[in-house]
């Protein structure tokens, strides 16, 4: 990789981000209307808004923008947004993919929100929250906040050097479908391989800083999968006065059975769970045990006490949440659950369980050890009903690659600050797809925070923190820029 010549000289782009800043906001607060909830059929419109809201910001930006539908006639997805600079003749420096979602979380529960999650509300903290002005929104830092900061120091960049990208060779390709499991994004990254496999390095504002004014770049991201299991019981409802202590209620002996799922050390009991699991090395543990970080303190801010710090033994709470996996039970419902009682005895019960996976374990071997370990575990007179939803793999990024180097010299630039390296217990299923298919390595440069509520009522992103991150974007491209042949 070519190596910059005037590294850092990004004072242009940073002056007009400041005297674009309130129209920036302006721009955010407009893409954050569109509800773009990809779960639910009955916003596909809304995605489509706003990804077209998107690709006419790429525009502006001197980008060449494609609005690419996915899916079938039968089954449409929502459209991926692709749009390219091709860059100066004598650009010597990485072809760089950024990637982001415009698709958001659904909102519910509604009547937890301070204001209407699609009428997005500036405002300064109140009393007893930390932080500065912030936006409250959903979408707000997942993603279309991180993805906006990227599109300003676009915009930042033709203003000041009238080329897009600054002379950067650039493709842009923003996804509606991540909250909902990507499922048209293989096919798509299958149908453009030719295109995407130009490109040397993928970056994604979608993760998290170590702190307030803590700028990180995340390395790793752990991978996940995603199932639902059905016990089945009796072929119909029954009365519980008539058949309670005559045969299996499935929701007592769903919830036996999932409550094996952890042994007394809280280890994972599926046998082969940990076989791909690579061993923490002794210079992760020390550089992670240095980080400014308190579990403490983090439990505390969702309302636990220090005794709250449980999980697998043996491992600190920072170690469990970015290099051990996980079994986790999203959901689980069956019989009655309206207003008042109703004796009843239901014919299944049903749960959503996903895995969180490190290093190499394999997202389509998981679900099938799960589904076995069930079927071994199957409660008399009861049969199975699986059902693999999604999955992706892990990736982790080495440290020491030049890519994530120049990310890391762009936020010293921006920030002032040293990057911390980080992980994320989080999951973003197009960097395995990414590495897997094409062989790219993806740089994760987030600014979200932990208190940010991602996928949860009141989601917000602070205005601090989306100048930082739009800064070390423009940085970033400037420090690209400079690299000449
Ligand atoms: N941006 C998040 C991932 C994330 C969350 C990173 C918190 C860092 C901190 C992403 O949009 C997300 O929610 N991913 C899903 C993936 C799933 C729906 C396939 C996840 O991690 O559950
Ligand atoms: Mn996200
Ligand atoms: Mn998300």
């Amino acid at each position: 990789m070519a190596k910059a010549k005037n590294a850092g000289t990004a004072t242009p782009a940073l002056q007009w981000l400041a005297a674009n800043r309130a129209a920036a906001i302006g721009r955010l607060v407009e893409w954050l209307r569109i509800p773009s909830i990809s779960t639910d059929p009955k916003h596909a419109k809304d995605c489509v808004a706003a990804a077209k809201w998107a690709g006419e910001q790429l525009t502006a930006a001197g980008l060449k923008v494609e609005i690419c539908p996915t899916g079938t006639a039968g089954k449409p997805g929502h459209p991926i947004v692709l749009a390219t600079a091709g860059g100066d003749a004598d650009y010597a420096g990485p072809h760089v993919l950024f990637y982001g979602h415009y698709d958001v979380q659904p909102c519910d529960p509604l009547e937890l929100w301070e204001s209407p999650p699609f009428e997005p509300v500036i405002r300064p903290a109140r009393k007893g929250e930390k932080g500065g002005e912030r936006v409250v929104a959903r979408g707000a830092v997942d993603d279309k906040g991180q993805v906006l900061m990227f599109i300003e120091a676009l915009h930042a960049a033709l203003a000041t050097t009238g080329k897009p990208a600054g002379g950067v060779k650039l493709t842009v390709m923003l996804e509606g479908e991540e909250e909902s499991g990507s499922a048209n994004l293989e096919p798509f990254v299958k149908s453009r391989q030719k295109q995407l496999k130009a490109c040397d390095v993928c970056v994604i504002s979608d993760t998290g800083m170590l702190d307030r004014g803590l700028p990180a770049i995340t390395y790793g991201v752990r991978g996940l999968a995603y199932t639902e299991v059905r016990l089945h019981s009796a072929s119909r409802d029954l009365h519980s006065g008539q058949w309670g202590g005559r045969c299996p209620n499935p929701i007592t002996e769903l919830a036996k059975v999932l409550a094996q799922l952890h042994d007394k050390d809280r280890k994972v009991t599926i046998p082969g769970f940990y076989k791909d699991v690579l061993a923490l090395s002794k210079t992760e543990r020390a550089n992670w045990a240095k980080l400014k970080f308190s579990a403490k303190a983090a439990l505390k801010e969702i309302g636990l006490p220090p005794a709250a710090d449980i999980g697998e033994k043996g491992y600190t709470a920072t170690e469990r949440e970015w290099a051990r996996p996980t079994a986790e039970i999203n959901g689980i419902w069956g019989g009655y659950t309206g207003v008042g009682a109703k004796t009843v005895i239901p014919a299944y019960a049903t749960a959503k369980v996903s895995f969180r996976l490190v290093a190499n374990q394999d997202e389509t071997r998981i679900p099938k050890m799960f589904f076995e370990w069930c079927k071994k575990h199957t409660p008399p007179g009861c049969r199975w009903e699986f059902t693999n939803l999604h999955g992706g793999p892990g990736v982790t990024c080495d440290v020491d690659s030049p890519y994530l180097q120049t990310a890391t010299a762009a936020i010293k630039d921006a920030t002032g600050k040293a990057a911390a390296l980080i992980k994320t217990g989080g999951s973003i299923p197009v960097a395995g797809m990414l590495k897997t298919r094409l062989g790219i390595d993806t740089i994760f440069m987030g600014f979200g925070l932990d208190d940010d509520r991602v996928h949860s009522p009141n989601e917000k992103f602070e205005l601090e923190c989306f100048d930082m991150g739009a800064r070390s974007h423009a940085c970033y491209l400037t420090r690209l820029a400079a690299m000449r042949r």
